[in-house]
């Protein structure tokens, strides 16, 4: 378990931009982005950066003690749900760029109130892989629900993403789906909204599923960053209790590399969290061969994307073949 901040309802802070946890009696700095440390923060309180102002603004001129009022902020995670920080912490930091590729208000907002410095989440291979996999997402979405436009969407394994509000048509019905804990800590900072829904379920089995709408033309089931945290034996049982539960659907799904699982220990992010990737393929044929009523539509490399940003990502592309990198992959059945 790692222990990620903490913030009591009822504490004033002596500046916006601190916070004194009493329990261990530690003054939180509010984040410091980009490979800042914390005390490196201190000194540009007094000289706020484009990204510092940008993060106030998001903020809406709130302190954060009125952002997180009525909710206690003590975050507690497991060694997987650890990981969601690392997507947080890259998705806000770019929405704090001058020009952002990917904009996630609700990312920035929550990393600003945390006040922990993520830094070490947010190195630049992880950081363009994760900005990659945010846009091929949000796009193979929108493609999916123009086809469907009043489709039940079902986010599993959601952590802290907001993908409802990038894909939202205004007929699509939406549920955040995570393990309870996980459901606990987002319910601080997310609040359930007009067909959008969180709800406490686990990827092995499927009670969580009845509760759901069976009147929809289709069922879009998302999995972006969680597969590659299961067992070939775990993501077997996860794919037959969605073929199971839903009569229909279709599954977006991040697809891990094999050389990914061999080299988790040196993932530029996942080393400085417990997690380590567990199972990885080279094409989407081997989740058809744990499930045969899976058939795969689609399949592309995150290369694809990194290529079009920067120097490094298509260098990147370029030396390392596309099974070096995770995919992302649509099945139906
Ligand atoms: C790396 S985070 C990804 C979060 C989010 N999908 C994103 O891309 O930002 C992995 C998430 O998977 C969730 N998770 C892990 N095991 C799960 C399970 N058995 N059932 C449902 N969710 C699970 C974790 O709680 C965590 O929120």
């Amino acid at each position: 378990m790692g222990t990620v901040g903490a913030f009591v309802r009822g504490q004033t802070p002596p500046s916006p931009l601190s916070v004194l946890d009493k329990s261990n009696n530690k003054r939180y700095h509010r984040l410091t982005l980009c490979g800042q440390s914390e005390g490196a923060a201190t000194d540009e309180e007094k000289e706020k950066s484009q990204s510092d102002r940008r993060l106030e603004a998001l903020r809406g001129g709130r302190s954060v003690e009125q952002l997180f009022e009525g909710r206690a902020m003590d975050l507690k995670f497991g060694d997987i749900q650890e990981t969601a920080l690392v997507t947080l912490a890259i998705r806000a930091s770019e929405t704090a760029r001058p020009n952002p590729r990917i904009v996630d208000e609700k990312a920035a907002e929550i990393i600003s109130a945390l006040g922990v410095d993520v830094s070490k989440y947010d190195p630049f291979l992880s950081h363009e892989g994760v900005v990659a996999r945010t846009i091929m997402f949000a796009d193979t979405l929108r493609g999916l629900i123009a086809q469907h436009p009043d489709a039940l969407c079902v986010n599993l394994g959601c952590g802290f993403d907001d993908k409802f509000s990038q894909v939202d048509n205004g007929k699509i019905e939406w549920y955040d789906v995570d393990l309870p804990d996980q459901i606990i800590v987002r319910r601080k900072v997310f609040e359930d909204r007009p067909r959008c829904t969180m709800l406490d379920g686990n990827a092995f089995e499927g009670a969580w599923t009845v509760t759901l709408p069976h009147d929809r033309s289709a069922n879009i089931i998302v999995m972006e960053g969680v597969l590659e945290y299961f067992t070939k034996e775990q993501t077997a049982t996860c794919l037959h209790m969605l073929c199971d539960c839903f009569e229909h659907g279709y599954l977006v799904a991040e697809m891990n590399s094999m050389f990914m699982v061999k080299h988790s220990k040196q993932h530029d992010a996942i080393k400085n969290t417990n997690a380590t990737f567990k199972w990885g393929t080279d094409s989407g044929a081997e989740f058809v061969e744990l499930e045969p009523r899976l058939t795969l539509l689609s399949e592309h490399s995150y290369n694809e994307e990194m290529r079009k940003h920067t120097l490094r990502g298509r260098l990147f592309a370029a030396t390392l073949g596309k099974n070096v990198n995770n995919r992302i992959a649509v099945f139906s059945w």
